[in-house]
């Protein structure tokens, strides 16, 4: 609500008061006239004795006597107070109709701009006052019924919005099947073809034996990395309390105890806290980085480093490992790059991803601070 619409209207400037006052105004204004022109009158008559020659008695009494003064101020006086009276009598009604008609209106607006949406004004007649109240309704009832068109969309939005939640959740679980199947049941499975065979390779050759007994134990490594991925993949996706730094902390606790061969780098530098949203929108970002590190790089080194830079969040996320060709991956259409390009977006940032084969991978994260 603005502060004019806010401030009591005092009693002398309502509109009640500036209609009866403009009428004593016309009253005073026209009384005076008369006693003026009865004084002019008089004057006339006095100083032009042959214009009245026929009547002898007003040209013999001298008019300007003590008599005369007081009976001119009598009728003045008179006439003063008929004329108030009569412009009261008629005037205050009518000012205090037209008050009602504008309080009837203020009253309708004051109620709706505090939320009644229902709030209409009802008067009477064929004026300004019917035509404002007429509008007033109908402006109403057409944002009465945009308010609940935009409450029937939020819910019908939230509905949807439970909808993907439970499809994406049943998405996700496809996706483990799958990649617990391709990855991990696969790998098991050469891993006990392999040793089934080696009984007999043993006996036949040993030095070839031990060469496939070297190939089984890389096979069960690759097995525990993917496992240690997926394991990152199943983690709780959001910080669940935590503050963004406790959590990349934790993480980073974690990815140490279960990767030995990895040496880790953080530096966190941000000071600003950050709506949970855009927290948890970018711990989810940062754990797929890390399951993609962990899952295909090779690295033996990962580097994180968080900023603040031109009121902008900087991410940067670095492996020494295998690398990749970004344009070949962005046509193929992969998901978990999409999905950290999209969540980045989302926030109103943006992802810059920096990988050459054999060179090790770069991920830059960039968002605004003061959304
Ligand atoms: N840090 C990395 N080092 C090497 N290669 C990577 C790295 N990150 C991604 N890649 C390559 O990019 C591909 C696409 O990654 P993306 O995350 O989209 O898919 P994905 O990890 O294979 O599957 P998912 O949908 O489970 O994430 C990966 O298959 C991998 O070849
Ligand atoms: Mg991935």
């Amino acid at each position: 609500m603005s502060k004019s619409a806010k401030k009591p209207i005092r009693k002398l400037s309502g509109v009640q008061w500036q209609l009866l006052k403009n009428q004593w105004q016309i009253v005073w204004v026209s009384s005076l006239v008369f006693s003026l022109g009865i004084l002019i009158a008089a004057t006339i008559i006095q100083s032009s004795p042959y214009l009245f020659e026929h009547y002898s008695t007003i040209t013999e009494v001298p008019l300007f006597s003590n008599a005369f003064f007081l009976y001119f101020l009598l009728a003045s006086f008179y006439v003063l107070l008929i004329n108030l009276s009569v412009s009261f009598f008629y005037s205050y009604p009518f000012a205090k109709h037209v008050k009602n008609q504008a309080e009837k209106l203020i009253d309708a607006a004051t109620s709706f701009t505090r939320g009644k949406l229902t709030s209409r004004v009802e008067i009477q007649g064929e004026n300004e006052f019917s035509q404002l109240s007429e509008r007033f309704n109908a402006m109403a009832q057409h944002y009465e019924k945009q308010v609940f068109s935009l409450q029937k969309l939020l819910s019908e939005n939230s509905l949807l919005i439970e909808q993907a939640e439970q499809a994406a959740s049943l998405e996700e679980r496809r996706k483990l099947a799958r990649d617990l199947h391709d990855a991990i049941s696969q790998q098991l499975f050469a891993i006990s073809m392999t040793m089934a065979a080696l009984p007999k390779l043993i006996s036949k050759n040993q030095q070839q034996a031990i060469t496939v007994l070297n190939d089984v134990e890389k096979m069960v490594n690759n097995a525990q990395q993917e496992l240690r991925a997926l394991i990152m993949h199943l983690r709780p996706v959001t910080l669940d309390g935590k503050s963004f730094e406790e959590g990349i902390q934790a993480l980073f606790e974690e990815l140490k105890v279960k990767n030995k061969h990895l040496t880790l780098h953080l530096d966190f530098k941000q000071q600003t806290q950050l709506p949970s949203k855009i927290e948890d929108q970018l711990f989810r970002t940062i754990q797929e980085a890390i399951s993609n590190m962990l899952r295909h790089s090779k690295a033996t080194i990962f580097d994180m480093k968080l900023y603040e830079k031109d009121g902008r969040l900087c991410i940067a996320l670095e492996d020494n490992g295998v690398g990749f060709i970004v344009e070949e991956m962005e046509k193929k259409g992969s998901y978990g790059l999409a999905t950290m390009k999209e969540r980045m977006i989302e926030l109103g940032g943006n992802l810059t991803i920096l990988s050459y084969p054999k060179k090790g991978t770069k991920l830059e994260l960039r968002v605004p601070l003061r959304l």
